[in-house]
């Protein structure tokens, strides 16, 4: 009896040796525990059966032996539960650095806003401040005040869309992002230093122009402002924005709200070749502008100059047709 006590117990620690999961553990919990036919139970069970002198010596090494399976059980569940989470680590890993599976494409900005948001931190470094209006203009901001008489023949320049619409009469899709500057100066005192980036309207449509196009309007109202500072402003910007090289160059030119009024050019590199491109308008805020807002001309003046958006990032990426920003053909808008 006592060696098939012994037998029975080195079979169990031999067992739970190689039990690999808690499943075969509770199986073999079962085989010596269970309540019905667990082997180590049968035994205790039977000592009353036995001779009396044997009961003794059995009934100890029973115990024992069921000591020590019960601790082998429990060793090897604690075991079991380390392996378990020893192996977690590798399996299931998770390297977050690595690049995902499924790549999501992630979306980016549009070239032109790109590039206006580009000229808000630039002009921003140099002092100016970003003003919003809107796109529906009515004639005061879009032309009166900026010296447009009702019959001015520059009127007629812009190739204006108005809008027909007996509660709109007399608005505009505006042509210019000038119109903020009436809409800042009537709401604020100088000095000041503004840009207006902004869509603007127009009927022409063709390789360089489109109905609707971008603009950027530049404003600074001071004491003595002078030509030099538009000058040092406007270059300044456009070496950090488009070419540390360029140069410019000023043309008379004629714009109702600017006395002198400028045409600017700018010397860039086109195709390997030094190239003078207009790209924009400028000149000194004339005084009758300055009057529209009740800004004393004596005290007060300062120059605006606009540029349109497009036209900067044709020159700067070298595009050729600018229908290509509106066609949002993804090969395009990739390239940026
Ligand atoms: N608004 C003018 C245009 O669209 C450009 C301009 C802006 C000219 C500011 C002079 C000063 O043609």
């Amino acid at each position: 009896m006592l060696e098939k006590i012994e037998n029975l117990k080195n079979d169990a620690l031999a067992k739970i040796k190689i039990a690999s999961s808690e499943e075969e553990l509770k199986n073999i919990e079962l085989e010596y525990f269970g309540r019905k036919a667990g082997k180590i139970g049968e035994i205790l069970k039977a000592i009353p059966t036995l001779e009396p002198k044997e009961r003794g010596a059995v009934g100890k090494n029973a115990n024992i032996a069921k000591k020590d399976v019960e601790a082998g059980i429990a060793a090897r569940y604690f075991e079991i539960e380390e392996e378990k989470y020893a192996s977690l680590a590798t399996s299931e890993k998770i390297d977050v650095t690595e690049p995902a599976i499924n790549k999501i494409e992630k979306g980016k900005r549009h070239p032109l806003s790109k590039f206006m948001l580009e000229c808000e931190e630039v002009f921003g470094k140099l002092g100016f401040e970003v003003a919003e209006g809107y796109e529906i203009e009515d004639d005061f901001h879009n032309f009166e005040a900026l010296n447009f008489t009702p019959d001015h023949p520059a009127r007629e320049m812009q190739d204006t869309f108005f809008i027909e619409n007996e509660e709109l009469k007399g608005y505009v899709l505006r042509t210019q992002t000038s119109d903020m500057q009436i809409r800042f100066m009537e709401e604020n005192k100088p000095p000041y230093r503004i840009i207006a980036p902004g869509k603007v309207y127009r009927k022409d449509s063709d390789a360089t122009h489109s109905p609707m196009f971008h603009q950027i309007e530049c404003l600074m109202i001071d004491k003595n402002v002078s030509l030099a500072n538009l000058r040092f402003i406007l270059l300044s910007a456009l070496r950090e924005l488009i070419d540390p090289n360029v140069d410019l160059r000023f043309r008379l030119s004629y714009f109702p709200f600017v006395e002198p009024g400028l045409e600017v050019d700018a010397l860039l590199k086109v195709d390997g070749k030094e190239t003078w491109l207009e790209i924009g308008g400028a000149g000194m805020v004339h005084e009758n502008v300055l009057k529209n807002v009740n800004i004393d001309p004596k005290k007060w003046n300062g120059f605006a100059f606009g540029f349109g958006i497009e036209r900067m990032v044709m020159i700067k990426y070298g595009v050729k047709d600018l229908r290509s920003f509106f066609e949002n053909d993804l090969r395009f808008l990739k390239q940026f």
